[in-house]
């Protein structure tokens, strides 16, 4: 009897936590309504014990921003560089360095090189689309697209890309939890093959250089990358590339296709799918959220922001903060604000951010102008998890083309 008065009250005071409430089937299916509750409780609130939540543009752009915040929660993490965490889970001046090398890859310039690969991999796969009929946009498009680019840059060859592709989607699909005990297996499996995988070509790079980011990072000398920094490099330049840009084209294309008429301006002008990933970006972003650790005591909207508290900054909820953006709900493909954190702010701000712009726009410009007449074709399925907000299927249908 007492426990189960425990588990009501405790019941109860899940289901009033925003946090909770995002990974049930509510905020999973529309998060933005908790944001906009989680907002009007001010723009920094207590969450559960030691958590604080944020879905202000102002305070999340402050806490991204401001070094007297982190992201190693634990002490030993930080002493150590652990070499098991990507630099995306460091704090300089471990991520300095490791962020120092892998960002020429992904300059501006640099992307806009891949242009061409880019194009050619969209071609292949609508080619490969039905010309008449009903197909998923998600397994048949959004997602085949970001992982081809990055298996390229990453340069595995073509001989391993099929076991590498089935490992990298086994190892992303767990970004949004594990839903069984199998799955649990089947995400160690596909660590360890990986690892496999990575240490093999590591191998092959020394001897074998070729145009990719692994030969440079097996070329370069140990005090930028050292062998313990490879494994969990290449494992970051993966997951970020099989499981954010795939839901960037599928939130774009959602949008639009259930705005006809924002679709069909689209159509009419293709100079307007910037617009459409820019406004995607702030109205429904890949990545919902994400979490920093105070470094030292700070005072913050008013509050005092004890060292070793954690905040989560609800990077979807700021997208629509009406603080920054008028009729925030609306998605307008004439906006000019663009100051969105769907990439983050600061010293974390998003390697891949322009890759991820350029392979979104160029998969929906070329998707509009292959099949414009192109409709939602029965509801869609949400992936599981709450941090990475995407569909996990889109059924629609093409006409044949006029
Ligand atoms: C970091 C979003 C695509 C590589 C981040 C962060 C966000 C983000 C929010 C920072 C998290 C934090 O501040 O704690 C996205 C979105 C993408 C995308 C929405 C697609 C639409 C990519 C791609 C790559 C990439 C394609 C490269 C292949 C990285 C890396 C970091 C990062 C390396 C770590 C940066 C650091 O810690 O300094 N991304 N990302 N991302 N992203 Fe992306």
């Amino acid at each position: 009897f007492a426990k189960e008065r425990l588990a009501l009250r405790y019941g109860a005071h899940l289901r009033r936590d925003p946090l909770c409430r995002l990974h049930l089937s509510e905020g999973r299916r529309d998060p933005y309504p908790i944001y906009e509750e989680v907002r009007a409780r001010g723009p920094l609130s207590r969450s559960t014990a030691k958590l604080w939540v944020s879905a202000s543009h102002d305070i999340c752009g402050q806490v991204l921003r401001d070094r007297r915040f982190g992201v190693q929660m634990r002490a030993e993490d930080q002493r150590s560089g652990s070499p098991q965490l990507s630099f995306l889970e460091m704090d300089p001046p471990e991520h300095t360095r490791l962020r120092r090398f892998v960002m020429p890859t992904f300059s501006p310039k640099a992307v806009a090189s891949f242009d061409g690969q880019i194009t050619e991999i969209v071609t292949g796969l609508l080619d490969a689309v039905p010309a008449e009929g009903r197909f998923d946009l998600v397994a048949g498009y959004a997602a085949p697209m970001p992982i081809a680019v990055i298996t390229r840059l990453l340069g595995i060859p073509d001989a391993n890309s099929a076991e590498f592709q089935r490992y990298g989607a086994t190892f992303g699909s767990a970004l949004g939890g594990l839903q069984s005990l199998k799955h649990a297996r089947e995400l160690f499996e596909a660590q360890r093959q990986l690892r496999r995988i990575f240490i093999d070509l590591c191998e092959l790079r020394r001897t074998e250089p070729g145009d990719d980011v692994i030969s440079r990072m097996v070329a370069a000398p140990d005090t930028q990358v050292g062998p313990d920094d490879l494994v969990p490099l290449c494992t970051l330049l993966l997951i970020a590339g099989f499981e954010t840009t795939v839901n960037l084209i599928g939130n774009t294309v959602l949008a639009l296709l259930e705005r006809p008429e924002a679709w069909r301006r689209v159509a009419e002008d293709p100079s307007l799918v910037d617009a459409a990933v820019e406004e995607t970006l702030r109205f429904d972003p890949p990545v919902q959220r994400t979490a920093r650790v105070a470094r030292e005591d700070v005072e913050l909207g008013g509050l005092r922001v004890a060292a070793g508290d954690v905040i989560i900054t609800m990077i979807g909820g700021t997208g629509r903060d009406p603080q920054v953006v008028d009729r925030p709900d609306e998605f307008d493909l004439d906006r000019s604000h663009r100051d969105h954190l769907a990439f983050s702010a600061g010293l974390h701000y998003c390697v891949g951010a322009p890759l991820a712009k350029l392979e979104a726009t160029i998969a929906v410009r070329e998707l509009i102008a292959r099949f414009p007449d192109l409709t939602i074709d029965g509801p869609g399925r949400r992936r599981a998890g709450s941090l990475i907000r995407g569909l996990a299927s889109l059924p629609v249908r093409i006409r044949r083309s006029r």
